[in-house]
């Protein structure tokens, strides 16, 4: 059994169905966020880039290996990525979706949406639905200091397996 958490959540779609989310982007003046300026394919939304380099997080290595597995920790105002806590350890991982650079939403029932075309990933950052083909890539996770708070280094990529124990 797995429980999932989420620290500091981001005030997006979630939860929205597309219709709503588009009708509220126009009545704030996104039209073309929603593909209302001119037709055919929704534009993206592209995420901004994070700050390159080590983000300092507010969890603990020890705290973090505490939670349950499938804990997840929401880091997308801090640099676009989520702290994970698997069976085998902590990973980082982005936030950004690897068809056309939306961030995605946070994590639900072990799955990972995209508001913009509907891509699906696992907790893993598996593609399981298009039409991104691509996993979302892991980062390099380290204690910023010893014993201290954790740090992701969102210029650094690590293998998807790469756990921090
Ligand atoms: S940007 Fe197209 S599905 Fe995410």
């Amino acid at each position: 059994m797995s429980e999932r958490e989420t620290a500091s959540p981001v005030p997006e779609a979630e939860g929205m169905g597309r219709r709503a989310f588009c009708l509220g982007a126009l009545a704030t003046g996104l039209v073309v966020a929603c593909g209302g300026g001119g037709g055919g394919a929704p534009a993206p939304a592209p995420a901004p880039p994070p700050p390159a380099g080590p983000l300092t997080t507010t969890d603990t290595k020890a705290d973090f290996l505490a939670t349950p597995n499938g804990t997840t920790r929401d880091y997308r105002n801090l640099g676009n990525f989520f702290l994970i806590h698997d069976a085998t350890g902590i990973y980082a991982m982005t936030a950004i979706c690897t068809h056309m650079g939306c961030t995605v939403g946070a994590p639900v029932g072990g799955q990972i949406a995209c508001p913009c075309h509907g891509s699906q990933y696992d907790l893993g950052g598996g593609n399981l639905v298009g039409p991104a083909t691509s996993p979302l890539v892991h980062f390099q996770v380290t204690e910023a200091t010893p014993g201290g708070f954790l740090a992701v280094n969102t210029a650094q990529t690590v293998a998807a397996n790469v756990r921090l124990t």
